[in-house]
């Protein structure tokens, strides 16, 4: 007979199936195969695919490949939905949202289940992560549907949704994009991966159930191809996009210029920090957790390890010993720890990443344990010794291997951290909380937790950084997202930039016959600099007089500008309080000159003495507004899970570009660039093209208030062609463009590269009342810090 300690050792409880049978019989009902759920109905299944088993490779089901007709009709129900739907009293919809909870909840075995037999994730993670998660989130957001009036005022939905989500989390992330798009008013069309259809199947059940309005929510099964008709389909108002980040580039690309509203939550390679004070122990099992979740196809799975020199080998070798205890194999067996990967392409994909990092000589090790003989299977690994430029430290493996390398100092691990084009989450260890919080700010990442790792709430907004995309997904944060506002800033802006009188080299000082200074440079790095190009270019009165010349700004000259910003970072560490000074001291200086600039802009615009005054004058209120708000807009504590505080902290994006129209020159200027910097970013901004020198005029005023050097840089030039550049260039974290339909569209296209955000206006803004939180909050990115207390 086994000796107890023998068990303990071996920890080999034997089998404990789940039972599959109520699964088995659903899919026997649905044999013929599924259509796609289109109006409140199933529609009839054509052209089918087949949907398998990770775990066993056998064929489970077949659903339809949905065509562009199909998502044709699906918006089409979607459309005829939203005025009802949107309408609907915020209490009533949030009745069916519950109701939606109640009937997840009732059917949670069977969907976690049947989740696990179609993805091949361990049952114990499909039942006691995904679903109370999916319950969770369409419970937190029956609240808000009930809030959405009164806690967003002067908003209304976006309207209808295209969604596309992935395959690793197939329920929840339908949850995370249908419960706030329903709970904002919005109807919905959504595509599930092709991989893993059937729990959205299930879940249209549920809708018919739950008695949801017809139209609100469609479902159209089908792979990329089902996926681009619904990012290309007119009639659709927003996408929200998880998935890969070459999949989110293309979609970036393709609904450039329609007007979209787009979201993206895309790949990562998320550090896992390990501190010399860590507790070593709870730290493996962080790993654990963070790699090994769902077979470390997670986008935020903590796929680097980073630990510190003197623990490493201690750290490494409690790793492996734990590594030797995962369980490896059937995912119905509820004490399996690592399941099947989703898909033998997948599993090729991680086999092909390996080979290339056994290529570089990397140490690969794997427990001795031996792989299910039928399935898609992969073992937990673990890579030592890796060079931060080895593929398997940049690439997304999206399976249960972890990457690690050694750093010396704090300094060091940040910038590991920060060695990566993505910044979806982190996880920092150290039983030191200043560290912890010091290394939390300093990582580029929308997500920190704190001596934990892989937490998700309803009420904690989840996203990334750079190129692991933009937008929100839970908390208030995530359902701002399905909201517009009520009222468009302004009419369509139909102007074309005219072309610009461009002139060979700089002409001398003052030679106007106004007297005004006719030679503009560019302000870079905090001082006056001569275009690269040697050109300038004539800027002229409503009548077509020459009142001065500017320079006409290049690629070249931005890629200065950009430079110069990047290196004004003590501006975003500064205290806000400290920022608001300067902001109070624009202020003051610009009043102290508004005779001046009234003048400027009376010659320049033909404006009226009074418009002209009035203008300098809002642009002086404005530039005190935002220096009042400097240090008055508050992240939040979200309440997620008990003993954790998460701070929701609004942290300025960077570098940003900013292009300015050529209505109101002076005030638009400054209601642009004042919020962006008033937040602690640097800016690049390029004035109005026809009207620039209200800006350039500003130059002496930054220099004389202490605008740090590289705060503010201003390149005049043609606007649309300066935009494309700020758009295309890497180290530009985010653009605001105010100009035409054409730019606009130039600019979110051009952004793909880097994924910068972009919030582009082509309408002839309402410029004197054109402030608020929408431009703090468009200056700034969310990050959520979980930070663990009590022992
Ligand atoms: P994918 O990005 O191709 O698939 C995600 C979803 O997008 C699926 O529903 C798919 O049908 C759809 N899709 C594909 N092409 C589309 C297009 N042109 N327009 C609209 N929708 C489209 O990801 P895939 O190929 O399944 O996985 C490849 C790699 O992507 C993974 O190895 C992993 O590295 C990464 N990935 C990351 C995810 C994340 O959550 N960050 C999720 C899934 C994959």
């Amino acid at each position: 007979m086994a000796l107890i300690k023998d068990i303990l050792r071996t920890m080999d409880y034997g089998p404990s199936p789940e039972s599959s049978d109520h699964v088995r019989a659903w899919l026997l009902k649905h044999e013929g195969g599924f259509g796609p759920f289109i109006g409140g109905r199933f529609t009839k299944p054509r052209e089918l695919f087949d949907v398998f088993n990770p775990a066993t490779g056998e064929r489970i089901a077949r659903a339809t490949q949905g065509s562009p007709a199909d998502v044709d009709a699906a918006v089409a129900a979607a459309r005829k939905a939203l005025p009802k739907w949107a309408a609907t009293p915020g209490e009533e919809r949030a009745r069916v949202l519950y109701a939606l909870a109640r009937h997840v909840q009732k059917r949670e075995r069977f969907l976690s289940v049947l989740e696990t037999i179609d993805n091949g994730k361990p049952i114990r993670e499909s039942r006691d992560i995904d679903l109370p998660l999916v319950a969770r989130h369409f419970y937190h957001h029956a609240g808000w549907a009930s809030l959405i009036e009164s806690e967003f005022p002067g908003t209304r939905p976006v309207g209808v949704c295209g969604q596309v989500i992935p395959w690793n989390f197939p329920l929840l992330m339908l949850a995370w994009k249908i419960a706030p798009a329903l709970a904002a008013g919005c109807t919905v069309v959504l595509k599930p991966a092709e991989y893993t259809p059937l729990t959205a199947l299930a879940f249209a059940e549920i809708c018919i159930e739950a008695a949801l309005p017809p139209g609100v929510v469609n479902i159209v099964t089908g792979d990329g191809e089902t996926g681009a008709a619904l990012v290309a389909h007119d009639s659709v108002d927003k996408i929200a996009f998880t998935g890969s980040t070459e999949v989110g580039r293309a979609i970036r690309k393709a609904t450039a210029g329609t007007g979209k509203k787009l979201a993206l939550e895309l790949g990562g390679k998320s550090p896992f920090v390990v501190f010399d004070d860590a507790d070593l122990d709870s730290a493996v099992e962080g790993v654990v957790d963070a790699i090994w979740l769902n077979q470390g196809q997670v986008c935020c799975a903590g796929s680097r390890l980073l630990a510190a020199e003197g623990i490493a080998d201690a750290l490494t070798s409690k790793l492996r010993a734990r590594m030797a205890r995962l369980r490896v194999g059937d995912p119905l067996d509820k004490s399996t720890d690592v399941g099947a990967i989703v898909a033998p392409a997948q599993l090729e994909r991680i086999e092909r990443l390996m080979r290339a990092g056994a290529e570089e000589g990397l140490e690969i090790w794997r427990a001795d344990d031996a792989l299910p003989n039928r399935g898609s299977f992969y073992p937990p690994t673990l890579v030592t010794g890796a060079e931060p430029a080895s593929v398997l430290m940049r690439e997304e493996i999206f399976g249960p291997v972890l990457v690690s390398t050694t750093f010396r100092t704090p300094d060091e691990a940040v910038a590991l951290a920060n060695n990566t084009r993505y910044g979806l989450a982190t996880s920092v260890w150290t039983e030191n909380v200043n560290r912890a919080l010091e290394v939390a700010a300093r990582i580029k990442a929308g997500v920190v937790w704190i001596n934990s790792t892989n937490l998700f709430d309803a009420a904690s907004g989840f996203g990334g950084y750079r190129e692991s995309g933009f937008g929100r997904e839970g908390g208030r944060e995530g359902l701002i997202e399905y909201r517009v506002a009520d009222a468009p800033w302004g009419k369509p802006n139909p102007a074309k930039a005219p072309a610009l009188d461009v002139l060979p080299g700089l002409a001398p000082a003052d030679e106007g016959a106004t007297g005004i200074d006719r030679t503009a440079k560019l302000y870079v790095g905090g001082k006056q600099a001569r275009p690269d190009s040697g050109f300038s270019y004539a800027v002229l009165d409503p009548k077509g007089r020459e009142v001065g010349l500017a320079g006409l700004g290049s690629r070249k000259d931005i890629r200065n500008a950009v430079e110069a910003a990047a290196k004004a970072t003590s501006w975003a560490a500064a205290m806000a309080h400290s920022r608001a000074q300067v902001l109070y001291y624009v202020a003051e200086n610009l009043s102290a000159r508004a005779d001046e600039f009234a003048g400027r802009l009376q010659v320049t615009t033909g404006a009226s003495r009074r418009a002209a005054a009035a203008e300098v004058d809002a642009s002086i209120r404005r530039a005190f507004f935002y220096a009042g708000f400097a240090d008055k807009y508050d992240g939040a504590v979200h309440a997620t899970r008990s003993k954790f505080v998460t701070l929701a902290m609004n942290e300025p994006w960077g570098v940003m570009g900013i292009v300015c129209p050529d209505e109101a020159p002076l005030l638009a200027f400054v209601s642009l660039v004042m919020p962006a910097i008033a937040m602690g970013n640097s800016v690049v901004a390029v004035p109005s093209a026809r009207h620039p020198l209200s800006a350039t005029d500003l130059y002496s005023v930054l220099d004389t208030s202490d605008v740090p050097a590289g705060v503010v840089n201003i390149v005049t030039g043609e606007a649309n062609a300066l935009a494309a550049t700020l758009a295309e260039h890497d180290g530009v974290d985010a653009v605001w463009y105010v100009g035409d339909a054409a730019g606009a569209a130039r600019v979110k296209a051009a952004s793909a590269g880097n994924l910068k955000v972009t919030w582009t206006r082509s309408a002839l803004m309402d410029w004197p009342g054109a402030e608020g939180r929408e431009f703090l909050r468009r200056a700034t990115q969310v990050k959520n810090i979980w930070t663990p207390y009590g022992e």
